[in-house]
């Protein structure tokens, strides 16, 4: 298939394929914009089922990176990488060599770091032959932590937007999946006196959540239809189809989730139906805004000085105000506001 006919291509700069047959390396790097500075995103390893979809992921996900790091104020631009095939039995340090060599050949256009399937070992593993990657064990660390800060900030603009206060007392809010960033969501919340309902396919993990938050337990499955204030997708992307989005109860949808919405028909169900939806890309920034001094400290950038960590994660709180305020305004959902927000930024 053409790569520019991928519904998903919607003018990248650069798409590059990397192969090496010793190393039993493909990798596809695809860089949506640098009109902000260099790209940055992280790389995912993963068995596609086909070369399409692994194309089609890389395009969406770099094109999702363009948006985050525009909407959360950073002198960077987007990209993301996906390496093909199945990291339990492909990924050597042979493999993470060659991978971190064909970054290093981009020349500074773009870094890359964790993803589903790479971790901050791999990352420490590829920086050992290219400068160009962020999120190293002695870099800024794991980025979860500052992914779940971020979003209870965000957290809070959805409760004034929707309810009129910013205190989490007596709230009930779903939490489904309790991994990095949802237990360290439920963890803030339970301390704001919110009432949590958990979901996980880990028991273990539902078990620990009862106990430490007093927290109720529901299968994954229906939880999006639980009788709460705020729903708060945390573990897959694309739980919000058209047919869940129609079963909610909360009043609002807000989570670290990646990509919620299944389809764009599916944000507008939301709409219509007076639930308020956090654009993903927005409140999950964190972790992003976490890495911006590894990024700007890349070669061949000026230094900046930018704003204490807390204060950028705070910021998230603002723009989803003014993201709500904007939408409301307009009279569109959210997270077409915010997409046409982003795309002001990149001069698109
Ligand atoms: P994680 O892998 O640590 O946690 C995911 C959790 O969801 C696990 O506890 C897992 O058991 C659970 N889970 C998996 N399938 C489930 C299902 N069907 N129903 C209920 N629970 C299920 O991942 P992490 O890092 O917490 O990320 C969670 C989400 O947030 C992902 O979508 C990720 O892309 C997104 N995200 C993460 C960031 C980070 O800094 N880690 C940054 C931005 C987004």
């Amino acid at each position: 298939m053409s790569v520019w006919a991928s519904r998903e291509f919607d003018d990248h700069e650069q798409v590059c394929f990397f192969s090496d047959e010793r190393a039993g390396l493909r990798a596809i790097v695809a860089i949506h914009s640098t009109f902000l500075g260099p790209a940055i995103g992280g790389t995912r390893f993963k068995a596609y089922d086909s070369d399409t979809l692994a194309i089609d992921d890389a395009l969406r996900l770099s094109r999702a990176m363009s948006y985050k790091s525009a909407l959360a104020g950073m002198p960077v631009g987007g990209g993301k990488s996906v390496i093909i095939g199945d990291p339990a039995a492909l990924k050597t340090r042979e493999l993470l060599h060659a991978y971190g060599r064909f970054i290093d050949r981009i020349g500074g256009s773009y870094a890359t770091g964790e993803d589903v399937g790479i971790g901050v070992k791999d990352i420490d593993t590829v920086a050992e032959v290219t400068r160009f990657v962020g999120g190293t064990s002695g870099g800024a660390g794991d980025p979860s932590v500052h992914t779940a800060i971020g979003c209870v900030h965000g957290l809070r603009a959805v409760m004034q937007s929707r309810f009129g206060t910013d205190s989490f007392e007596g709230v009930r809010i779903a939490i489904q999946g309790l991994g990095a960033v949802g237990w360290r969501i439920a963890e803030r919340l339970h301390a704001a006196r919110a009432i949590l309902i958990v979901a996980d396919i880990r028991p273990e993990v539902v078990d620990k959540a009862m106990r430490a938050f007093g927290a109720n337990a529901q299968p994954s499955e229906v939880i999006h239809r639980a009788e709460v204030d705020i729903y708060a997708p945390c573990a897959l992307g694309g739980v919000i189809t058209e047919s869940s989005a129609r079963e909610i109860r909360a009043k609002a949808v807000a989570g670290a989730a990646n990509n919620q919405l299944a389809t764009p028909r599916a944000g507008a169900i939301l709409a219509e139906r007076n639930i308020l939806l956090a654009p993903d890309f927005v409140l999950n920034a964190g972790g992003v805004i976490s890495g911006l001094e590894a990024a700007s400290n890349m070669p061949g950038r000026k230094q900046v000085k930018f704003a204490p960590l807390e204060e950028r994660l705070e910021a998230i709180h603002d723009r989803l105000g003014e993201i709500f305020r904007r939408s409301r305004v307009e009279g569109r959902p959210p997270e077409v506001t915010a997409e046409q927000m982003a795309r002001e930024l990149i001069g698109r």
